[in-house]
Protein backbone atom coordinates (compact mmCIF):
# COMPACT_ATOMS: atom_id res chain seq x y z
CA UNK A 1 0.00 0.00 0.00
CA UNK A 2 1.23 3.65 -0.78
CA UNK A 3 0.73 6.70 1.60
CA UNK A 4 -0.29 10.40 -0.24
CA UNK A 5 0.37 13.29 1.65
CA UNK A 6 -1.68 16.38 0.65
CA UNK A 7 0.41 19.26 1.72
CA UNK A 8 -1.28 22.45 -0.77
CA UNK A 9 -3.02 24.80 0.00
CA UNK A 10 -3.10 28.49 0.64
CA UNK A 11 -3.24 27.97 4.98
CA UNK A 12 -5.30 31.17 4.76
CA UNK A 13 -6.22 30.98 7.87
CA UNK A 14 -2.89 30.67 8.91
CA UNK A 15 -1.79 34.17 8.04
CA UNK A 16 0.81 36.38 8.28
CA UNK A 17 2.14 33.45 9.71
CA UNK A 18 1.75 31.33 6.36
CA UNK A 19 3.18 34.01 4.31
CA UNK A 20 6.16 33.14 5.87
CA UNK A 21 5.97 29.11 5.18
CA UNK A 22 3.67 26.92 4.12
CA UNK A 23 1.12 25.40 6.90
CA UNK A 24 2.51 22.33 6.67
CA UNK A 25 5.88 23.18 7.99
CA UNK A 26 4.68 25.31 10.63
CA UNK A 27 6.12 24.10 14.02
CA UNK A 28 4.28 21.58 15.97
CA UNK A 29 6.02 20.16 18.81
CA UNK A 30 9.61 19.48 17.69
CA UNK A 31 8.99 19.15 14.46
CA UNK A 32 7.46 20.50 11.05
CA UNK A 33 3.43 19.74 11.09
CA UNK A 34 3.79 17.47 7.68
CA UNK A 35 6.20 14.76 9.99
CA UNK A 36 3.57 13.72 11.61
CA UNK A 37 1.73 12.27 9.12
CA UNK A 38 4.82 10.61 7.49
CA UNK A 39 5.19 9.06 11.07
CA UNK A 40 1.71 7.56 11.21
CA UNK A 41 2.18 6.47 7.77
CA UNK A 42 5.44 4.53 8.55
CA UNK A 43 4.00 3.08 11.74
CA UNK A 44 1.57 1.39 9.73
CA UNK A 45 4.08 -0.19 7.43
CA UNK A 46 3.45 2.64 4.17
CA UNK A 47 6.99 3.78 3.68
CA UNK A 48 6.66 4.93 -0.26
CA UNK A 49 5.10 7.93 0.02
CA UNK A 50 3.97 11.02 -2.53
CA UNK A 51 3.64 14.49 -1.13
CA UNK A 52 2.13 17.25 -2.88
CA UNK A 53 3.08 20.57 -2.00
CA UNK A 54 2.83 23.81 -3.46
CA UNK A 55 5.16 25.85 -4.99
CA UNK A 56 5.26 27.98 -1.68
CA UNK A 57 8.38 26.43 0.25
CA UNK A 58 9.18 23.60 -2.11
CA UNK A 59 12.84 23.96 -1.20
CA UNK A 60 12.25 24.00 2.58
CA UNK A 61 9.96 20.88 2.42
CA UNK A 62 13.67 19.16 0.10
CA UNK A 63 15.76 21.33 2.97
CA UNK A 64 14.06 19.23 5.52
CA UNK A 65 12.83 16.22 4.61
CA UNK A 66 15.16 15.31 1.75
CA UNK A 67 14.37 11.79 0.47
CA UNK A 68 12.80 10.66 3.73
CA UNK A 69 15.58 8.33 4.51
CA UNK A 70 16.30 9.85 7.70
CA UNK A 71 12.48 9.55 8.59
CA UNK A 72 12.09 5.75 7.03
CA UNK A 73 10.46 6.39 4.10
CA UNK A 74 11.02 7.19 0.37
CA UNK A 75 9.58 10.91 -0.50
CA UNK A 76 8.31 11.50 -3.91
CA UNK A 77 7.13 15.17 -4.49
CA UNK A 78 4.94 16.31 -6.92
CA UNK A 79 3.87 20.52 -7.30
CA UNK A 80 0.47 21.78 -7.01
CA UNK A 81 0.67 24.74 -8.93
CA UNK A 82 -2.42 26.59 -7.49
CA UNK A 83 -4.92 25.72 -4.85
CA UNK A 84 -8.07 24.26 -6.39
CA UNK A 85 -8.94 21.64 -4.24
CA UNK A 86 -8.27 18.64 -1.80
CA UNK A 87 -9.78 16.31 -4.94
CA UNK A 88 -7.55 18.37 -7.56
CA UNK A 89 -4.50 17.69 -5.56
CA UNK A 90 -5.10 14.16 -5.25
CA UNK A 91 -5.10 13.59 -9.00
CA UNK A 92 -1.54 14.45 -8.73
CA UNK A 93 -1.12 10.98 -7.28
CA UNK A 94 -2.09 9.39 -10.81
CA UNK A 95 0.75 7.48 -11.98
CA UNK A 96 2.35 6.92 -8.41
CA UNK A 97 -0.08 4.43 -7.85
CA UNK A 98 0.42 1.54 -9.79
CA UNK A 99 -2.62 -0.03 -11.15
CA UNK A 100 -4.21 -2.69 -8.69
CA UNK A 101 -2.55 -1.58 -5.80
CA UNK A 102 -4.61 0.63 -2.95
CA UNK A 103 -3.77 4.06 -1.24
CA UNK A 104 -3.96 5.77 1.81
CA UNK A 105 -4.51 9.23 1.81
CA UNK A 106 -3.59 12.03 4.53
CA UNK A 107 -4.64 15.47 4.55
CA UNK A 108 -1.14 17.46 5.60
CA UNK A 109 -3.02 19.25 9.01
CA UNK A 110 -4.83 16.43 10.32
CA UNK A 111 -2.44 15.16 13.47
CA UNK A 112 -3.71 12.45 14.81
CA UNK A 113 -2.85 9.53 17.41
CA UNK A 114 -4.26 6.39 15.95
CA UNK A 115 -2.85 3.64 14.45
CA UNK A 116 -4.06 3.09 11.44
CA UNK A 117 -3.29 -0.66 10.85
CA UNK A 118 -6.72 -1.92 11.78
CA UNK A 119 -8.17 0.62 9.78
CA UNK A 120 -6.08 -0.38 6.86
CA UNK A 121 -6.69 -4.03 7.17
CA UNK A 122 -10.43 -3.97 7.26
CA UNK A 123 -10.34 -1.36 4.39
CA UNK A 124 -7.59 -4.30 2.22
CA UNK A 125 -10.59 -6.52 3.00
CA UNK A 126 -13.37 -4.62 1.02
CA UNK A 127 -13.98 -5.14 -2.58
CA UNK A 128 -12.06 -3.53 -5.28
CA UNK A 129 -13.54 -0.10 -6.36
CA UNK A 130 -14.71 0.70 -3.04
CA UNK A 131 -13.25 3.47 -0.73
CA UNK A 132 -13.13 4.19 3.45
CA UNK A 133 -13.50 7.30 5.19
CA UNK A 134 -12.06 7.46 9.09
CA UNK A 135 -14.68 9.85 11.73
CA UNK A 136 -14.34 11.39 14.76
CA UNK A 137 -17.22 12.72 17.19
CA UNK A 138 -16.31 16.35 17.45
CA UNK A 139 -17.88 19.32 19.84
CA UNK A 140 -18.75 21.85 16.55
CA UNK A 141 -19.49 19.69 13.27
CA UNK A 142 -20.35 22.69 11.36
CA UNK A 143 -16.43 23.36 10.44
CA UNK A 144 -16.33 19.53 8.77
CA UNK A 145 -17.33 17.02 6.26
CA UNK A 146 -20.67 15.66 8.03
CA UNK A 147 -21.52 12.32 7.24
CA UNK A 148 -25.08 10.39 7.14
CA UNK A 149 -25.25 7.37 7.96
CA UNK A 150 -27.62 4.57 5.44
CA UNK A 151 -31.04 4.17 7.40
CA UNK A 152 -30.65 0.28 5.54
CA UNK A 153 -27.07 -0.60 6.37
CA UNK A 154 -25.09 1.86 8.72
CA UNK A 155 -21.47 -0.05 7.58
CA UNK A 156 -22.20 2.64 4.80
CA UNK A 157 -22.31 6.62 4.62
CA UNK A 158 -25.56 7.57 2.30
CA UNK A 159 -24.14 10.93 1.77
CA UNK A 160 -21.95 13.41 3.25
CA UNK A 161 -22.47 17.49 4.09
CA UNK A 162 -19.55 19.75 3.78
CA UNK A 163 -19.39 22.74 6.43
CA UNK A 164 -23.63 22.14 6.77
CA UNK A 165 -25.25 25.10 9.48
CA UNK A 166 -27.11 22.16 10.82
CA UNK A 167 -25.37 19.17 11.11
CA UNK A 168 -27.73 15.77 10.86
CA UNK A 169 -24.67 13.84 13.19
CA UNK A 170 -21.66 14.60 15.87
CA UNK A 171 -18.89 13.28 13.27
CA UNK A 172 -16.55 14.86 11.28
CA UNK A 173 -14.98 13.56 8.56
CA UNK A 174 -11.12 13.83 9.05
CA UNK A 175 -9.02 14.10 6.14
CA UNK A 176 -7.80 9.79 6.23
CA UNK A 177 -9.16 8.76 3.13
CA UNK A 178 -8.32 4.78 1.27
CA UNK A 179 -8.76 4.61 -2.35
CA UNK A 180 -8.10 2.69 -5.47
CA UNK A 181 -7.26 3.31 -8.86
CA UNK A 182 -11.32 3.60 -9.52
CA UNK A 183 -10.85 7.25 -7.62
CA UNK A 184 -9.25 9.00 -10.46
CA UNK A 185 -12.36 8.50 -12.55
CA UNK A 186 -14.15 9.41 -10.17
CA UNK A 187 -12.22 12.61 -9.66
CA UNK A 188 -12.92 13.25 -13.45
CA UNK A 189 -16.41 13.17 -13.25
CA UNK A 190 -16.81 16.16 -10.48
CA UNK A 191 -16.67 20.18 -11.26
CA UNK A 192 -15.52 22.76 -9.53
CA UNK A 193 -17.99 23.93 -6.69
CA UNK A 194 -19.06 28.01 -5.91
CA UNK A 195 -15.49 28.27 -4.64
CA UNK A 196 -13.84 27.02 -7.50
CA UNK A 197 -12.45 24.12 -5.99
CA UNK A 198 -12.49 20.30 -6.56
CA UNK A 199 -14.06 19.11 -3.75
CA UNK A 200 -13.37 15.60 -1.88
CA UNK A 201 -16.36 15.74 -0.42
CA UNK A 202 -17.86 15.78 -3.82
CA UNK A 203 -15.93 12.61 -4.67
CA UNK A 204 -16.47 10.64 -1.41
CA UNK A 205 -20.47 11.25 -2.38
CA UNK A 206 -20.36 9.57 -5.29
CA UNK A 207 -18.71 6.40 -3.72
CA UNK A 208 -21.35 7.26 -1.08
CA UNK A 209 -24.29 7.55 -3.81
CA UNK A 210 -23.47 3.79 -4.85
CA UNK A 211 -22.97 2.66 -1.33
CA UNK A 212 -19.67 1.92 -1.57
CA UNK A 213 -17.82 4.48 1.12
CA UNK A 214 -17.06 2.44 4.04
CA UNK A 215 -16.28 4.09 7.84
CA UNK A 216 -14.48 3.88 10.80
CA UNK A 217 -13.92 5.94 13.51
CA UNK A 218 -11.05 7.20 15.40
CA UNK A 219 -10.32 6.19 19.01
CA UNK A 220 -7.74 8.54 20.02
CA UNK A 221 -7.26 12.44 20.01
CA UNK A 222 -7.25 13.79 16.36
CA UNK A 223 -7.41 17.79 15.23
CA UNK A 224 -6.76 19.62 12.15
CA UNK A 225 -4.10 22.12 12.75
CA UNK A 226 -5.83 24.79 10.36
CA UNK A 227 -6.17 27.48 12.87
CA UNK A 228 -3.86 29.36 15.36
CA UNK A 229 -5.95 27.72 18.37
CA UNK A 230 -5.71 23.77 17.14
CA UNK A 231 -2.14 24.47 15.97
CA UNK A 232 -1.12 25.64 19.74
CA UNK A 233 -3.27 22.64 20.64
CA UNK A 234 -1.71 20.57 18.80
CA UNK A 235 1.79 21.84 19.46
CA UNK A 236 0.99 20.75 23.45
CA UNK A 237 -0.62 16.94 22.53
CA UNK A 238 2.19 16.83 20.60
CA UNK A 239 5.19 17.83 22.21
CA UNK A 240 6.86 14.66 23.18
CA UNK A 241 4.97 12.33 20.72
CA UNK A 242 8.23 12.36 18.09
CA UNK A 243 11.61 11.59 19.53
O1 LIG B 1 -9.78 18.23 8.25
C1 LIG B 1 -10.91 17.55 7.82
C2 LIG B 1 -11.70 18.37 6.79
O2 LIG B 1 -10.79 18.70 5.70
C3 LIG B 1 -12.90 17.58 6.28
O3 LIG B 1 -13.84 17.38 7.32
C4 LIG B 1 -13.57 18.30 5.12
O4 LIG B 1 -14.59 17.49 4.59
C5 LIG B 1 -12.54 18.59 4.02
O5 LIG B 1 -13.15 19.34 2.97
C6 LIG B 1 -11.38 19.40 4.58
O6 LIG B 1 -11.86 20.66 4.97
P1 LIG B 1 -10.95 21.95 5.19
O7 LIG B 1 -11.75 23.18 4.95
O8 LIG B 1 -10.28 21.83 6.51
O9 LIG B 1 -9.86 21.80 4.03
P2 LIG B 1 -8.65 22.76 3.70
O10 LIG B 1 -9.00 23.63 2.53
O11 LIG B 1 -8.17 23.45 4.94
O12 LIG B 1 -7.49 21.76 3.22
C7 LIG B 1 -7.04 20.73 4.08
C8 LIG B 1 -5.72 20.18 3.56
O13 LIG B 1 -5.80 19.75 2.22
C9 LIG B 1 -4.59 21.17 3.63
O14 LIG B 1 -3.87 20.94 4.81
C10 LIG B 1 -3.75 20.90 2.40
C11 LIG B 1 -4.62 20.09 1.48
N1 LIG B 1 -4.99 20.83 0.24
C12 LIG B 1 -6.06 21.68 0.26
C13 LIG B 1 -6.40 22.39 -0.88
C14 LIG B 1 -7.61 23.32 -0.91
C15 LIG B 1 -4.20 20.67 -0.88
O15 LIG B 1 -3.22 19.91 -0.86
N2 LIG B 1 -4.55 21.38 -2.01
C16 LIG B 1 -5.61 22.23 -2.07
O16 LIG B 1 -5.86 22.84 -3.15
Amino acid sequence: MKGVILAGGTGSRLYPLTRLMNKHLLPVGKYPMVCYGIDRLRRCGITDILLVISKQSAGLYMDFLGSGASFGVTLTYKIQEAAGGIAEALELAKGFVPSGERFLVLLGDNLFLDDLTPYVDSYLRQPAGTAKVLLKPVNDARRYGVPVFDSQNSAWIAYIEEKPQHPKTGYCVTGIYMYDEAVFDIIRRVSPSNRGELEITDVNNIYAADRKLSYDILKEWWSDAGTFQSLREAGEKLRDALP
